[in-house]
């Protein structure tokens, strides 16, 4: 059986959905905090179990019988990130799994300027160090940021940002399409290569792409760091949460969200969603919609 987790997640559940297309439902098992939002996939026929990665004890009945477990990373932060992690990956490898698969990010670094990147790092060195088959899916930065981020820009006419580099936006779709595909055919040991669309875009681009789309014009604006952040926590942003997203654009302004690489069409079989045509989809169904 392949289990699942963050399967009522956006990542998680297009997982699932891709698995079943390959696999009988009998086969799939899910690991969520709240069986109750998994109604769905277990009247499909999928095994759906209550697992929390911060009560490591409850994944031990949701990983029974897993030949592979995915593990989808856990969007919380820091040392206790890492540690759910590493309870995980553990809980895995004792419910007999013989491979465990995490999803990483393109950008995972111990000396990323991002802090998730350092976090993403600590589990792939956690997971190499034990000898035992992992596969680190590398995924690409979410072009589903930019609606999360910068949707706005369109009613005010400013993307407003510090500055920035360049960064393969890729869509969650591809990515979930790539992992269940993993799964399947048993690809990669240790980290892929990055999982990436083939084009880079910075927020110069992004805003010349929405205004293209949007039919309205959208200026990029540059601004300082520290005033970038200070306005965040002035709209309520969290001190912690504003010093975090300055992260990112800090680490893209390394490049280190620059790389692309052709695994994911070659996974995929096909081109990798262009960010033209995601932002257009998006922007038809509403740019707050799912991607
Ligand atoms: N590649 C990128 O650019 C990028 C960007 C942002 C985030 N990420 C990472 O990718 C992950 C998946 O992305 P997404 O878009 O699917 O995010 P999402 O919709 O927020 O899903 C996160 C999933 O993590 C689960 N989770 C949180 N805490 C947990 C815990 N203690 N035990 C078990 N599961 C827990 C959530 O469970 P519930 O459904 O029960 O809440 C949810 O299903 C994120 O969590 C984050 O680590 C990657």
């Amino acid at each position: 059986m392949i289990v699942i987790t963050g399967a009522s997640g956006k990542l998680g559940s297009l997982v699932v959905d891709r698995l079943l297309e390959r696999v009988p439902a009998d086969q799939v098992g899910v690991s969520v905090r709240d069986p109750e939002r998994a109604d769905g996939l277990a009247a499909r026929g999928v095994r759906v179990r209550r697992g929390d990665f911060a009560e490591p004890s409850s994944l031990t009945a949701a990983f029974e019988g897993a030949t592979q477990v995915l593990l989808v990373s856990v969007n919380a932060i820091g040392p206790e990130k890492v540690a759910q992690h590493i309870g995980a990956v553990d809980a895995a490898y004792a419910a007999g799994a013989k491979r465990v698969l995490y999803t990483s990010h393109q950008g995972a670094g111990a000396a990323s300027l991002f802090s998730p990147m350092v976090d993403h790092a600590a589990t792939e060195e956690y997971l190499s160090a034990l000898g035992t088959p992992f596969t680190s899916l590398r995924n690409g930065y979410y072009a589903d940021t930019i609606p999360a981020l910068f949707g706005q820009a369109i009613e005010t006419g400013e993307l407003v940002a510090p500055a920035d580099g360049p960064v393969s936006w890729t869509a969650h779709a591809d990515l979930a399409e790539a992992a269940a595909r993993t799964l399947v055919d048993g690809l990669f040991d240790g980290p892929t290569p990055p999982l990436t669309a083939p084009d880079v875009y910075d927020l110069e681009q992004v805003a010349a792409l929405l205004s293209e789309l949007s039919g309205r014009p959208v200026r990029r604006v540059v601004v300082d760091d520290e005033e970038w952040r200070a306005g965040m926590v002035a709209r309520g942003v969290p001190e912690d949460r504003a010093t975090l997203l300055l992260g990112t654009f800090l680490a893209s302004r390394r490049g280190e969200f620059a790389a692309t690489d052709p695994a994911l069409e070659e996974l995929l079989g096909r081109p990798a969603t262009a960010l033209r045509e995601f932002l257009g989809h998006r922007l038809a169904g509403g740019l707050g919609g799912r991607g």
